[in-house]
């Protein structure tokens, strides 16, 4: 369902390397930065706690202190925003949102699906710190299945060399669908109830546990949307300019503009996007929404066909 179609793979894409004014160097710190994830990976390594189940290992700290040393080493002017707590020359014209570790629950239990999240932000001098800039490269790497997702504004979004393009899926009745679940305040976040709507309307939803790559995956026309509630600008900054540059769409829940502090994200293939749309408005208002049985109901259920 997904891809480009026959014939279409344009003259056009063929931009080599030349082109590119950051990806092919910071393509090389990410993938040095998942060389250091598998390790670790396969030696194991002890968890800690940063809130109730939110988790942090050496190895998101050893990769983001990495990662900000090759990027100072590459780009001595450039900013860095990290998640595990890197905060340096933020005043500058480019800014990286540095995820060392999307996927660290996976990581932690030995499930491999987790990535380097590298997302590069273009501030022109007069935006204050509220306004967002521009994204300008985009740089994930999945180590566990050697694919390097990267992107550059204007030029394409490409997997191992090879340009992506979002799926042509039509309408969500057919489409694979992700979302996530956030590990800090999990008893405030409505999204089940929206995970169980979409289940119904749906061919599925996945829940595997990394933004970054539920983005990338939308990106490579793996999944056909993806939402969530509660990101952070580190798991989404490299994701959104994949999409966008893979012909798909990203806008809060009620369709504006996606901001790196929005926290509601929307991706998508762009064909449906307005009926995803339609359907947050429908589970907002609590209208027009599939019933499906308690747990005691279908106890109650399955109890009077046993006494039959
Ligand atoms: C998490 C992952 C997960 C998403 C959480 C994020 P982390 O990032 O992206 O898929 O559902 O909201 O916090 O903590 O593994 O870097
Ligand atoms: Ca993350
Ligand atoms: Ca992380």
């Amino acid at each position: 369902m997904s891809g480009f179609e026959e014939g279409e793979l344009l003259a056009e894409v063929e931009i080599t390397e030349k082109n590119l004014r950051w990806v092919p160097q910071a393509a090389v710190i990410a993938r040095e930065g998942g060389a250091r994830l598998r390790e670790f990976f396969s030696q194991g390594v002890e968890t800690e706690y940063k809130g109730d189940v939110d988790l942090v290992t050496v190895a998101d700290r050893t990769v983001e202190t990495l990662i900000r040393t090759r990027l100072g080493e590459a780009f001595p002017d450039h900013g860095i925003y990290g998640e595990e707590g890197t905060r340096e020359r933020l005043d500058g014209r480019f800014r990286w949102y540095v995820d060392p570790l999307d996927g660290t629950t996976n990581f932690a239990h030995g499930f491999p699906h987790f990535c380097v999240s590298m997302g590069l932000e273009e501030r022109a001098p007069e935006l204050t710190s509220e306004q967002d800039g521009t994204l300008v490269a985009a740089v994930i790497y999945d180590p566990m299945r050697d694919e390097l997702y990267t992107a550059e504004r204007g030029q394409g979004a490409w997997l191992n060399g090879k340009p992506l393009r979002v799926s042509r899926t039509p309408e969500l009745g057919e489409a694979l669908v992700a979302t996530g679940f956030p590990s800090r305040k999990r008893h405030e976040t409505p999204n089940i109830h929206f995970y169980h709507e979409f289940s119904l309307r749906s061919h599925g939803v996945r829940r595997a546990g990394s933004a970054a790559l539920d983005l990338a995956y939308v990106a490579a026309g793996r999944l056909d949307a993806f939402w969530e509630f509660n990101l952070n600008p580190w798991d989404t900054a490299a994701g959104i300019l994949l999409v966008e540059e893979a012909d798909g769409t990203v806008t809060n829940f009620s369709g504006g503009k996606y901001l790196l502090d929005s926290r509601e994200i929307l991706a998508s293939n762009k064909v449906f996007h307005v009926e995803i749309l339609g359907l947050f408005v429908e589970m907002f208002s609590g209208s027009n929404l599939s019933p499906i049985p308690s747990a005691q109901e279908f106890a109650a259920r399955r109890a009077a066909r046993a006494a039959r």
